[in-house]
């Protein structure tokens, strides 16, 4: 198995899974490539036994470590995964990865031919195919108690709190967390967000004398075009857009416009870190025992899924190129209710 793309809580869970079933129910003999593609290119594995995975249930991270990256991004990265899994006499590859390394296993599977079964992860909940991706329940609590703690410095010093939360495409976890947590506003990728209609809010809200506000936005959210100059695009060297600082832009903007005292958070990969939630703990035990039988069963190019409480197989093809955006009964339906 490799773990491939951004980390999120929950991979070691699902890791352990797969060992404790494959190991104990089916007499499996596991290994984990390293760095994600690039341990399978270099065929730098490690043995993974129910023993070496005591304790990993609570861990964050992921003990295999991983990388961004695919084997399409050279001339010989196919081949040289081919003969890893010749050599090494694999039976079959688990990728436990979000849109982009699925997409990867979809083509090796489809264009190679080769044994590959997915598990969806990431944070940003934004797989087409599942209802659920593990991590995101973790995020959101992150980010929840991120908003409770500002609500009250917010409140002590009549500030307006703009808090930054991941979401590269969707804002799953800036929606949820802006319910949980309270928001004045919600800012999502989904929908350009117009400055000029938020500082009327807030003026309004603050003539109302609620002076402190907590505006939540997704770090992927945009300005309507032409209506707030942002910074420039930087991009990693996979193409990505470095997201993180729309929050800063926000704050700046409604101090110049209101004048209220303006703070931002940016809380960036600390919703990545650390132990996930009993929730993300299930889930990826869930999806891991799946992703093992799905092994046994060989059902190549398929991954693991949540369908409202079931876990079932759901064909890689449905994942690739595509991102599911928030649920806009969600957003629209419940969360802007709360809206100042
Ligand atoms: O894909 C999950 C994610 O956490 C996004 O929300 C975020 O934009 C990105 O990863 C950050 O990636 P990196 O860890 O490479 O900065």
């Amino acid at each position: 198995m490799l773990t491939g793309g951004g980390d999120c809580p929950g991979l070691n869970a699902v890791i352990r899974a797969i060992v404790r079933k494959g190991e104990r129910h089916y007499g499996d003999e596991l290994v984990g490539f390293l760095d994600a593609w690039d341990g399978v290119r270099e065929r730098r594995t490690i043995p993974l036994t129910v023993e070496t995975m005591r304790g990993m249930l609570p861990r964050g991270g992921t003990v295999l470590g991983t990388r961004r990256g695919s084997p399409f991004d050279t001339d010989d990265g196919v081949a040289m995964v081919k003969r890893s899994m010749r050599d090494l006499g694999l039976d079959g590859l688990i990728v436990i990865g979000g849109n982009g390394s699925l997409s990867v296993a979809c083509r090796l599977v489809n264009e190679h031919g080769l044994p590959i079964v997915g598990v969806p992860k990431t944070i940003d909940n934004d797989v087409v195919g599942t209802d659920v991706t593990f991590g995101f329940n973790t995020a959101v609590q992150i980010a929840t108690d991120a908003i409770d703690r500002l609500h009250t410095t917010a409140e002590s010093h009549d500030r307006v709190m703009v808090v930054e939360v991941m979401g590269r495409h969707t804002g799953w976890i800036a929606t949820t967390a802006g319910i949980a947590g309270g928001a004045t506003v919600v800012l999502i990728p989904e929908i350009p967000f117009d400055i000029d209609e938020l500082c009327e809010r807030l003026t309004r809200r603050h003539d109302r004398g609620r002076y402190a506000s907590i505006v939540v936005v997704a770090e992927g959210a945009e300005p309507v075009a032409g209506s707030l100059e942002m910074e420039q695009k930087v991009f990693d060297r996979f193409g990505h857009v470095v997201l993180g600082g729309v929050a800063t832009r926000i704050a700046m903007a409604i101090a110049d416009r209101t004048g209220f005292e303006t703070r931002v958070v940016q809380l960036g990969h600390v919703q990545r870190g650390g132990t996930p939630t009993a929730y993300d703990r299930v889930l990826s035990t869930r999806f891991g025992v799946a992703a093992i039988d799905m092994v046994h069963e060989q059902a190549w190019g398929k991954m693991a899924v949540l369908r409202g409480n079931e876990i079932v197989s759901e064909d890689l093809n449905v994942a690739v190129g595509k991102t599911r955006g928030v649920d806009m009964d969600l957003y629209e339906g419940v969360a802007k209710h709360f809206f100042a």
